[in-house]
């Protein structure tokens, strides 16, 4: 018998747990995230989340029929409205009273073709983690999974320094290895950037918690991926390039797509790495001693804690620990 995925823990904020065009209009799909099974489906057109698994007898919802609304059950046929209460128990018969059944429902949002969910618990209490280049420009994603934990991905993508290194056919070539890179947080979240190529006010990469990052290439083109735990050890990440120079359709679309023809190129360097880190730090977690160009690493774990503990996060940076340690 297999044993079941590790489960994360539900972090606050809104995560992109899918893109828009993953979601038809005429059936569920279920995903995994944080370790548990999720089901999308849409109710007219909206888009509606909730955690997988039947309230009368527990029968998954993938590829449940959406009719009139309602996501029906393909075990008995009982149908569940957009906010997750049941409308009909058909075995009972049309007048039968619905028991209060209720899926375990999520908070959900569409936004830039993507699909915004709120995974902890209690209320919602930012806005979506988006970019403004996000609107109103030509873009073109794909998505990848890592065997890493969440932390360890995203992490990377916040790190200029292995860049001359594991880049160094691609985004890195040339790049002097004495990295120069300072950083400043924002609210929410934080700015990276290097002296000799950028002014701080612009940052060259952009984290917003929890989970949305952004690299500006340029005024006009942009890269942002967003990173989600499927479960303890894997993580999803859709990729989006965004360029406002190109508005002629198909031009845009070729375009976007031979950049992400690179930067696969660029996401396949990085899994080397990341997938032999995850694997080397899950056997001896105390292979993680940072150095000076580590501090942007150094500031999203302790940012992270600020999230997840606010109050023991305060505590924490008063007392200036010496030593950051993978694992927060
Ligand atoms: S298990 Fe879903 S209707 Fe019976
Ligand atoms: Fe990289």
């Amino acid at each position: 018998m297999s044993s079941l995925p590790a489960m994360p823990p539900l972090e606050t904020g809104w995560w992109v747990v899918a893109m828009s065009k993953e979601v038809p209009s005429d059936r569920a799909i279920k995903i995994q995230r944080f370790g548990r099974p999720m089901v999308l489906w849409r109710a007219d057109g909206q888009i509606a989340a909730s955690w997988d698994g039947c309230p009368h007898r527990g029968a998954s919802f993938e590829g449940a029929a959406v009719r009139n609304g309602q996501l029906i059950c393909p075990f008995h046929s009982f149908a569940f409205e957009k906010g997750g209460a049941c409308t009909a128990i058909p075995c009972d018969g049309p007048e039968a009273p619905r028991r209060g059944l209720q899926l375990r429902s999520l908070r959900v949002k569409e936004e830039v073709g993507l699909v915004w969910v709120w995974v902890a618990p209690g209320e919602a209490t930012s806005d979506l983690p988006l970019f403004p280049a996000m609107y109103g420009t030509a873009h073109c994603d794909f998505s990848a999974l890592f065997v890493a934990p969440w932390d360890l991905v995203v992490e990377t993508m916040l790190d200029f320094a292995h860049l001359p290194t594991v880049h160094a056919r691609s985004i890195g070539a040339g790049m002097n290895m004495a990295i120069q890179v300072e950083h400043r947080s924002t609210e929410g979240g934080l700015v990276l950037w290097s002296p000799k190529n950028t002014p701080e006010a612009e940052g060259e990469i952009e984290w917003k918690a929890p989970a949305s990052w952004q690299l500006r290439l340029s005024p006009k083109v942009v890269n942002v991926a967003f990173f989600v735990p499927v479960d303890a050890e894997n993580t999803y990440v859709i990729f989006r390039f965004i360029q406002s120079f190109v508005t002629t359709p198909v031009v845009a679309d070729l375009m976007g797509w031979l950049a992400n023809l690179f930067n696969r190129r660029v996401v396949s360097e990085d899994r080397a790495v990341i997938e032999g880190m995850a694997r080397t730090l899950r056997l001896f977690p105390q292979q993680d001693r940072l150095v000076a160009a580590d501090a942007p690493i150094a500031a999203f774990r302790r940012a992270r804690k600020g999230w997840l503990n606010p109050a023991k996060s305060k505590v924490e940076e008063e007392a200036q620990p010496a030593q950051e340690s993978h694992g927060s």
